[in-house]
C-alpha cells in the first residue's frame, strides 16, 4: 500500500485509531538490511486517511530508542497499539519491547496528548508480573481497556484490565487459550459479543488463524476454530493477525488487517486487509483479489 505521496506505508504490525473522523495507522518502521531475520527497528510511524483509500504520512510519533530509558539497543518496539482515554485527554500506546533473544518480554508505554504525537515513553512492565510479547489493547464502550498478550512463554495468552489512566493493569485478568501457543491477538466488539483473532506462535511464519467468542472482554472465552475458509485459510492468505479495524458509519463493518511478513527481507513485508463476515457467534474471512468499502451494506 502506498501513502499519498507514493511511498510504500511503513507500518507494519498495524493497528488502526479512529478519532474526530480520522483514522489514525500506527504501525512500527523498518529499514534497512534483514540480517539473520532481524531488521533495524527505528520507530513508530503514524499515517492519517479519513476514507481509508488515502494516507498521509504524518511521520515518526516515537523513536525506537529514548536514552535513559529501557528502550535503548539491544531493545527495540514491537504491535504499538494506540487508545485514547477521555478522562485524561492523553493519547495512549502500548508495545511489546524486547531484544533478538527475546527473552526481555515486556509490555511498555508511552503519551501524546495528540494522535499524532509526539508521545513519551513511560517505561516497561511485566503486566500482572507476567511475560508479555505480542500484544494488542482494546478499548471497550464503558471506558474501560484492556491489554492481550501472549505470555507464560508464549504458552498462554493474559487479558489484563487496565487501570482507569489506561498506564498499567488493575489486577483483573483472565488466562486462556492454556497451553495453546497463539501470538497475534487482534480484538473487537460487535454488539454484545467480543472476538479475539489470533495466530500460532510461529515467528515470520504464517499458520492457520483461529478466533474465539465471549460474552466479556475477560470471558468465558468459547473457541470456534478458523475463521478464514477456502484455498490458503492454512496460512491466513500468507500473513499473521495484526488488528481488526471497524469502519465508522456502517454496522458490523470489520477489517482484519494482518501482516504479510518477508522473513530475509522484512522492509518489503505487505498487509492483508480483508472484510469480516460475522453471523452470531460466527465469523467469516474469505479471499478477494479487490475490494472496496461498499462490500459493508
Ligand atoms: C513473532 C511475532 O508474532 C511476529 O510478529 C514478530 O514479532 C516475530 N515474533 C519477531 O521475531
Amino acid at each position: 500500500m502506498l501513502d499519498d505521496a507514493g511511498k510504500p506505508i511503513n507500518a507494519h504490525w498495524g493497528s488502526i485509531l479512529r478519532y474526530h473522523g480520522v483514522y489514525y495507522w500506527f504501525g512500527g518502521i523498518m529499514e534497512g538490511k534483514t540480517i539473520n531475520q532481524h531488521v533495524p527497528l527505528p520507530g513508530v510511524s503514524c499515517y492519517s486517511s479519513r476514507d481509508l483509500y488515502h494516507w498521509k504520512n504524518e511521520g515518526i510519533v516515537m523513536p525506537g530508542e529514548i536514552a535513559g530509558t529501557d528502550l535503548v539497543l539491544p531493545r527495540y518496539p514491537e504491535r504499538e497499539k494506540v487508545i485514547y482515554n477521555r478522562r485524561t485527554r492523553k493519547f495512549v500506546m502500548w508495545m511489546h519491547v524486547d531484544t533478538t533473544e527475546y527473552h526481555y518480554a515486556r509490555a511498555a508505554v508511552a503519551v501524546s496528548d495528540s494522535p499524532t504525537g509526539p508521545y513519551h515513553y513511560l517505561g516497561s512492565m511485566r503486566p500482572n508480573g507476567s511475560e508479555c510479547r505480542d500484544m494488542t489493547v482494546f478499548q471497550d464502550k464503558d471506558g474501560k481497556a484492556y491489554l492481550i498478550f501472549s505470555s507464560e512463554g508464549n504458552a498462554t495468552t493474559h487479558i489484563a484490565q487496565l487501570t482507569d489512566d489506561y498506564l498499567k493493569p488493575n489486577g483483573a485478568m483472565a488466562r486462556l487459550f492454556i497451553d495453546q501457543w497463539r501470538e497475534g491477538p487482534a480484538v473487537f466488539r460487535y454488539g454484545k459479543r467480543y472476538f479475539l483473532i489470533n495466530s500460532k506462535c510461529a515467528g515470520w511464519a504464517f499458520s492457520a488463524a483461529r478466533f474465539a467468542v465471549a460474552p466479556s472482554m475477560l470471558g468465558p472465552w468459547k473457541e470456534l476454530g478458523n475463521p478464514t475458509v477456502g484455498a490458503g485459510s492454512d496460512k491466513t492468505f500468507d500473513s499473521q493477525s495484526s488488528d481488526v479495524l471497524q469502519v465508522a458509519g456502517k454496522r458490523g463493518a470489520f477489517i482484519f488487517l494482518g501482516d504479510r511478513w518477508k522473513p530475509d527481507d522484512l522492509v518489503d513485508s505487505r498487509y492483508i486487509w480483508l472484510p469480516i463476515s460475522i453471523q452470531g457467534d460466527k465469523l467469516e474471512i474469505q479471499w478477494r483479489d479487490h475490494w472496496d468499502l461498499s462490500v459493508f451494506k
